[in-house]
């Protein structure tokens, strides 16, 4: 076993570290789920009527509907199905634009190109590393029909300037809160300001249904539409409301619903989710604690909230001072054994996004923050004392002391998390 280097005031955990010497490695994120979400599968496995009921759906569509009002919210199969789900709910037609960051995942834009539409990429801003609300505007042509609010690491967008572009414009507002779930901006949860909005339940997400996501429609008008889309291009929601005598093919659709077995999953989650966040947001603010001296040293910059901006722990991510800082950081952690990671590789200049999307304006902030940031692993079960080593092993790779910080991290993982 490596010994610990003997330097007691950088690495005051040290006694702890060496009362749990195993070397287990600490992932990016591991969900919480356990006794709850095994029973309410079994309950849904066993329940008479099998998945058809789909009683897990119901329940969680009806709290999630309370919580998100004036948003209606219907179960998907995963993000990804939602905002593909909005999009055809929108009737984008090939040619028509929507405006987004270039910084997101790639479901984001692909769910407008599977439409013929024209993803339309502009600069984020770089303290938050959410689409710049003030170059927005520039980008809208008579082509544009949406434009796409992502709000990175349950940090909202800055939504007020956001709508009001959008209502002058009149344009279509679907939010990607993927990461968000409860989140808020000014007190109203994220994906219930928009037209649409849409969540994930994705197994790397705060709150899991293995995979699976949430269209929520604040649109009345699009609710029709929308549950046709999501039941394969037919009108079964209206016959199972007892609205139509039987159902057919009625407009375009796919499968787009969530299956009862995830459902069942996500319910029990939803129980805990606030008991998930409130973790989540104290090991958050720990980091950013542990993590200010070098942030005051000028080494990295740590994320940013707005105060409007109530978040939800979802990503603790630092900005290292260019590509090479950060990539060796990235080495140094990694090969202790920790897997932080980087995110998003801007889209635009992806294959696909040269293929089918258009930028506005210049990038950098996108390429520079893209090119920078390094995220550090957060979820419940994450120890303090693996946060403690997580953030000596940063102190550490930044002073250029990277094999002795490896060294000690390793000693110190423990094997119960
Ligand atoms: C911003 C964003 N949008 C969409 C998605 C797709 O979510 P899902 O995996 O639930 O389809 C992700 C996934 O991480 C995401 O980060």
């Amino acid at each position: 076993m490596p010994r610990l280097k003997q330097n007691p005031e950088r690495f005051a955990s040290q006694q702890r570290a060496e009362a749990v010497p195993e070397a287990v490695p600490i992932p990016l994120n591991r969900p919480d789920v356990g006794a709850e979400e095994l029973a309410a599968m079994a309950e849904a496995l066993r329940a008479t009527g099998g998945y058809s009921a789909k009683r897990f759906v119901r329940l969680c569509e009806a709290q999630l509907t309370a919580d998100y009002a004036p948003a209606h919210a219907l179960l998907t199969h995963s993000c990804s199905a939602a905002l593909e789900l909005a999009m055809l709910s929108l009737d984008l037609r090939p040619g028509d634009e929507v405006i987004m960051p270039s910084f997101t995942f790639v479901s984001t834009a692909n769910a407008v190109a599977l439409r013929g539409a024209v993803p339309v990429f502009v600069d984020l801003r770089p303290d938050t590393l959410n689409i710049d609300e003030r170059l927005v505007e520039d980008a809208v042509t008579e082509r544009t029909r949406a434009i796409v609010p992502v709000h990175y690491g349950g940090v909202a967008c800055e939504m007020d300037a956001l709508l009001e572009i959008a209502a002058r414009r009149g344009l279509a507002v679907v939010e990607d809160a993927a990461q968000a779930f409860g989140a808020t901006y000014r007190g109203r949860p994220l994906g219930s300001l928009g037209t649409m909005g849409a969540i994930s339940f994705h197994e790397t997400k705060n709150v899991v249904a293995g995979e699976g996501g949430c269209l929520l429609v604040r649109d009345p008008d699009l609710l029709d539409k929308v549950l046709v889309g999501r039941d394969k291009g037919t009108n079964k929601a209206a016959f199972q409301e007892g609205r139509v005598a039987e159902y057919s093919w009625t407009g375009l659709g796919s499968a787009y619903a969530m299956h009862e077995m995830a459902a069942a999953l996500l319910h029990a989650q939803l129980i805990k989710a606030r008991q998930i966040t409130a973790r989540r947001l104290s090991l958050w603010q720990r980091y950013r604690k542990l993590l200010q001296p070098l942030a005051d040293g000028g080494r990295i910059q740590l994320p940013t909230v707005p105060e409007e901006c109530g978040h939800n722990g979802h990503v603790f991510y630092i900005l290292a001072g260019d590509r090479a800082a950060r990539d060796a950081l990235l080495r140094c952690l990694n090969d202790a054994g920790v897997s932080a990671a980087f995110h998003y590789i801007p889209l635009h200049g992806s294959a696909g996004g040269m293929r089918y999307s258009r930028t506005h304006g210049t990038l950098a902030h996108t390429e520079s923050c893209a090119s920078r940031i390094l995220r550090l692993p957060l979820f419940p079960g994450l120890l303090d004392e693996q946060q403690d080593r997580i953030c000596e092993l940063l102190a550490a790779a930044l002073e250029g002391d990277r094999r002795s910080a490896a060294g000690q991290v390793r000693t110190s993982f423990r094997s119960d998390n």
